[in-house]
């Protein structure tokens, strides 16, 4: 019994190296995971026009993690066209020097990518690279109490709303599949993505405007599955 199991085992052990992912023209692979968007910002000075005006360093974006749904076409053996597309992300974003909550964004950043497949078409683990471009919708943006407080006290505003504009730009990436057997494998990918901003803080007394760049990191762990 003992002897057969582990026959057994050599037999599937012997097949997964056979049989491995070898991705070819015509392949799709749908990639599912934990993907996290991870800013890298680099924001503007937020200058409220209060007399002097006050001068506060700028904002930062927290991470999100949520589920990445990755398809992918081989449109080669060795060359691939990819959507990253995810549930959407929801940042916390704090006002930098003062330590307060400015509130929250939500955002869909699909990025279309081609890729590169040294491998594509060989068996075993399939490393890629890719460019890609990335449009990304920023919405459903969120003053925080505590940024309406700070806006009330310093400007006597009593209304006040915030707003990030759209971003159009280009990524890059890099990934691998790890073949479990032909059809699954274990995906481990990253992409820099290139996200600007402008962020406009409007209220009954004025409007507030500074650059944000958001430029995430952005990483993905997860399964993958060819069809
Ligand atoms: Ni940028």
């Amino acid at each position: 019994m003992k002897q057969v199991t582990s026959l057994a085992l050599a037999a599937l052990l012997a097949g997964i190296a056979v049989n491995a992912n070898a991705y070819q023209a015509g392949d799709w692979v749908l990639r599912l995971g934990a993907t996290t968007v991870a800013p890298d910002e680099d924001s503007d000075r937020v200058v409220l026009p209060t007399a002097p005006a006050t001068v506060l360093p700028g904002v930062s974006i927290d991470n999100d993690t949520q589920l990445g749904i990755i398809p992918m076409y081989m449109l080669t053996d060795n060359w691939g066209v990819e959507l990253l597309a995810a549930t959407p992300f929801e940042h916390d974003v704090k006002v930098e020097g003062v330590g307060i909550n400015a509130g929250s964004v939500t955002h869909l950043p699909p990025t279309l990518s081609m890729q590169w497949y040294p491998y594509g078409g060989q068996r075993g683990w399939q490393p890629y690279v890719g460019l890609g471009v990335n449009y990304t919708f920023i919405y459903d943006e969120d003053v925080d109490p505590q940024l309406a407080g700070a806006l009330e006290a310093l400007l006597g505003a009593s209304e006040a709303e915030l707003s990030l504009d759209d971003s159009f730009g280009l990524a890059a990436q890099a990934g691998v599949d790890i073949p479990l057997s032909d059809n699954w494998a274990v995906n481990l990918a990253v992409w820099y993505i290139d996200i600007d901003s402008t962020a406009k803080i409007r209220t009954d007394v004025g409007t507030v405007e500074f650059d944000v760049e958001i430029d995430p990191w952005v990483y993905n762990v997860g399964i993958a599955y060819r069809f």
